[in-house]
């Protein structure tokens, strides 16, 4: 199912496009870093962003606000502290070696890297965050509360990119550029109270879309007690 769509500006072929079946953009959708640097219409965007609103939050509060960035400065800052944390965590042993052992964790360093490196040409950045309530703003919030917080943003993130996915373009999830909250904020200009979460990068793809591999159903599907896995084994 692998898929290279071509770049559209036409709203109707973008309609056209999200109507594909579920569970084909769910098959499909992978991380594609590898992007070209020409626009993405706003529209284009928005109607991805619309779509990714269609997520649950918690309590419904819709405590959500994404930021399309553009701006050459702004994606610079932001690309600034992808750089020096990705020169740390690249060389971390464990990569290393994983990376030495497995021709398909090569493969994503490679990928992880050419985006490092041309991060300021792609041509949107959506940073997805969350207003807080009442919590002091930079206070960590205590594990129950932790979860219902962050759980309102990553639903409407994995709706933004099976969107994209939907569309053509390409997308991918980072959090890596955002380790410092408090430069993320001076280059977002966000208020204390909105918190950057995690970014979807978007752009027409270079590579393709196409299966992914992950781990078998019956591996991690546990019935009633943690550990009980009848569906484990073949199929
Ligand atoms: C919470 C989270 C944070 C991530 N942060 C980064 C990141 O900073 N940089 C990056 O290249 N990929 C990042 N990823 C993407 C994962 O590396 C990727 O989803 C995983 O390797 C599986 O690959 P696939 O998306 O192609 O299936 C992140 C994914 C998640 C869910």
């Amino acid at each position: 199912m692998d898929d290279a769509l071509s770049q559209t500006s036409d709203p109707e072929e973008v309609e056209a496009r999200l109507a594909m079946p579920l569970s084909e953009a769910m098959l499909t959708q992978r991380s594609v870093r590898r992007v070209d640097p020409g626009p993405v219409e706003d529209r284009t965007v928005l109607r991805c962003i619309e779509l990714a609103l269609q997520a649950p939050t918690a309590s419904n509060a819709q405590n959500w606000e994404f930021i399309v960035v553009k701006d050459q400065a702004v994606k610079a800052a932001l690309a600034a502290q992808y750089r020096r944390i990705w020169a740390i965590y690249a060389t971390l042993g464990r990569w290393r070696s994983r990376a030495a052992r497995d021709d398909r964790e090569q493969r994503v360093m490679r990928s992880v890297a050419w985006q490092v490196k041309h991060f300021e040409q792609i041509p949107v950045l959506v940073v997805c965050c969350l207003r807080r309530g009442p919590w002091p703003p930079l206070l960590p919030k205590p594990p129950l509360l932790a979860s219902s917080h962050y759980g309102s943003i990553y639903p409407s993130a994995q709706n933004l990119l099976l969107a994209a996915r939907s569309v053509g373009l390409g997308g991918a999830l980072v959090t890596l550029p955002l380790w410092s909250t408090t430069l993320a904020r001076r280059a977002l200009r966000l208020p204390l109270n909105v918190e950057p979460c995690c970014i979807v990068t978007l752009g027409w793809p270079k590579g393709r879309y196409g299966p992914k591999p992950r781990r078998p159903v019956g591996s991690v599907a546990h019935l009633d007690q943690y550990g009980n896995r009848p569906w484990d084994g073949p199929a």
